[in-house]
């Protein structure tokens, strides 16, 4: 949610903590703040809003030092506000948090009787007044007054600490919200996520719930809350980060629409056996005893296990349940000990999913991560992963990573379908046929879809959108909402077709339009019908359809073609009119495409 970077070493740090933190906006945006340090001096500067505010506030030759720490918020706990961001500060320390801390009243009541003024809103503040008031206890260093404060905090952090006392390194602790170190060459870096130090070093090593870490120029030295040391390896980043820059579009939504072709062929490469007609998946071993499936995930992510609910029912004859995160963890669930948990997740950091992740873990269910960040916290969690290979996603709005998730499903659904003999050798061909054509495919259907730039000027003054779809085209109007929702900041509902006149056709008039999912096949009549009565109501109608279909043309008043393909795989081609719909009325809007209002890219508090 927060972006955290850190420096120690050689060079200066301030550069670096803006490149990092410029990196890392898309996680957090609406304040940011920094701290720089040298022997007896440190430097802090905070601002609301983005970071160029805050750069506008640094004269560079004010901050000079080698160590240093910077922040990026998404407010929690108090509005945004030059006040309320980090670095906070308690005299020669400065500390900045990610996470949640759940006692923070308590603490901050014990800490305010101590003669300590909290001067921001936020639960993050106590921890640098908790820190000080234990060095003044006798703590004998940084890392001793931090495990000495670990065990009051109650709740998920990331917390990264120093002093002017101590310039020569920075101290910090995990507990749920993820930090990884990035080694170079007499420097380390500590961050939130890797993209923070890319450009930097590609060595890594991650950190884990109760490491407490002390970072020097060339030194890494963990240890758990009590002390013992703790052994860590490091690993390598494969991808570079111009795979994380714009190269060329406007916004990196647009970039990421348009990378779908490339990164769906990247999810399938090695993974299917086309001479044998065969999905291979080496990476998982799944239980041939498996009774039961149970999807969750938050988001975006959650309309692809809505998808994944349909293929592994129809390919693989399972029973399969799909729930949101949030909502799994506290209804008390019942998991069988022949149940496989999927729990899918882009970032693999969303605290809910992993939450969740844990809940159904204890309660006896092997879990199965999809995610698309390589060693976040769900894969290493999980029993088995299969990773989605779309490569980094900046825009928070998720469109690359929903449709390779949606293609890994596919695959794990004919894998799981093969090992149970619920596919048939020809359908298992046909099958594969369908899935190698999905990247050309995807290429034509973003072709098609663009005609949407010019439709969506007869949009202009709809007071809302009500998306249509049905079967496995429902959670696609979900998603094509969602999308617009959160690029537009207009009101979108997405619908089963099928419980329009349950209610929501109420709403209906020349004034709401309806973003039909109607492509031919044996819902279509229905579809027709469900067009028919908004129609009759004035509505204005943009259908997404099956290429060479004549007769929908003359039923609404907008038409996105789509080529033909297997209907299980139809919702991977029909998210791109979503996306590029959802585009397109956000850049006419104006809004801030990439980094909308109130979100951030991965939502690590509950
Ligand atoms: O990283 P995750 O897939 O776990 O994220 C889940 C949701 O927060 C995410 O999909 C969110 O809904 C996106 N911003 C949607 O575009």
């Amino acid at each position: 949610m927060c972006g955290i970077v850190g420096y120690v070493g050689t060079r200066d740090a301030l550069p670096l903590l803006l490149s990092g933190l410029q990196r890392l906006e898309y996680r957090g945006y609406d304040s940011t703040g920094l701290a720089v340090c040298s022997a007896d001096t440190m430097r802090v500067v905070r601002s609301e809003g983005k970071l160029q505010q805050l750069q506008s506030k640094i004269n560079p030759t004010d901050f000079v030092g080698h160590t240093g720490v910077g922040h990026t918020r998404w407010a929690t706990h108090g509005k945004p506000s030059d006040q309320n961001a980090h670095p906070h500060c308690s005299e020669h320390i400065a500390i900045v948090h990610n996470g949640i801390i759940e006692n923070y009243h308590t603490l901050r009541n014990e800490i305010e009787s101590d003669g300590y003024q909290c001067v921001s809103e936020t639960d993050s503040e106590i921890i640098a007044h908790l820190i000080l008031k234990t060095l003044r206890d006798g703590a004998q260093t940084l890392s001793l007054a931090l495990r000495g404060v670990l065990p009051k905090l109650e709740g998920s952090y990331a917390i990264v600490l120093l002093s002017e006392r101590e310039p020569e390194r920075i101290v910090a602790a995990t507990n749920g919200s993820p930090l990884v170190i990035g080694k170079g060459k007499n420097e380390m870096f500590l961050a939130s996520d890797v993209t923070a130090f890319l450009s930097e070093t590609n060595h890594v090593v991650y950190l884990e719930a109760g490491d407490v870490v002390t970072l020097e120029q060339d030194s890494i030295d963990v240890v758990n809350h009590d002390g013992m040391p703790v052994s860590k390896s490091s690993s390598e980043i494969t991808w570079n980060i111009t795979q994380a820059e714009k190269q060329g579009f406007r916004h990196f939504m647009l970039k990421e629409i348009y990378e779908q072709p490339q990164v769906l062929s990247d999810t399938l490469s090695g993974r299917i056996d086309a001479a044998n007609a065969h999905v291979v998946l080496d990476e998982i071993s799944i239980d041939p005893a498996l009774q039961k499936l149970s999807l969750i995930a938050c988001g975006t992510s959650f309309h692809a296990a809505l998808i994944g609910r349909f293929l592994f029912e129809q390919l693989a004859r399972i029973s399969s349940s799909c729930e949101l995160a949030s909502e799994f963890r506290y209804r008390n669930p019942v998991i069988g000990t022949d149940e496989l948990t999927v729990v899918i997740s882009q970032s693999g950091e969303t605290a809910d999913t992993m939450i969740a992740a844990q809940e159904a873990k204890r309660l006896g269910s092997k879990i199965l991560a999809i995610s698309n960040v390589i060693d976040s916290s769900l894969p290493r969690f999980s029993d088995h992963v299969l990773y989605t290979r779309a490569g980094p996603e900046i825009s928070v709005a998720s469109t690359k990573a929903f449709t390779t998730q949606l293609v890994t499903l596919a695959l794990l659904a004919i894998h799981i379908g093969v090992q149970k003999n619920t596919i048939d050798d020809t359908t298992r061909s046909h099958l594969i046929d369908e899935l190698m054509m999905l990247p050309t495919k995807m290429a034509d259907s973003i072709r098609s879809s663009e005609c949407l730039q010019d439709i969506i000027v007869h949009y202009e003054n709809a007071r809302g959108f009500i998306f249509l779809g049905r079967g496995n085209l429902y959670p696609i109007a979900l998603e094509g909402a969602l999308k617009l929702k959160e690029t537009s900041y207009l009101h979108a509902e997405g619908y089963p077709a099928g419980e329009m006149k349950h209610g929501p056709i109420a709403m209906i008039d020349k004034d709401f339009p309806v973003i039909a999912l109607a492509p031919q096949g044996v819902l279509y009549p229905k579809m027709k019908t469900n067009i028919a009565e908004v129609k009759s109501r004035g509505a204005r109608v943009i259908a997404i359809a099956t290429e060479g279909d004549k007769e929908i043309t003359s039923l609404v008043d907008d038409v996105v073609f789509l080529p033909d393909i297997h209907p299980l795989f139809l919702p991977v081609l029909a998210s791109v009119p979503m996306q590029l719909f959802a585009y397109y009325v956000a850049d006419r809007k104006g809004t801030d495409i990439d980094q909308p209002r109130n979100l951030a890219k991965s939502v690590t508090v509950e």
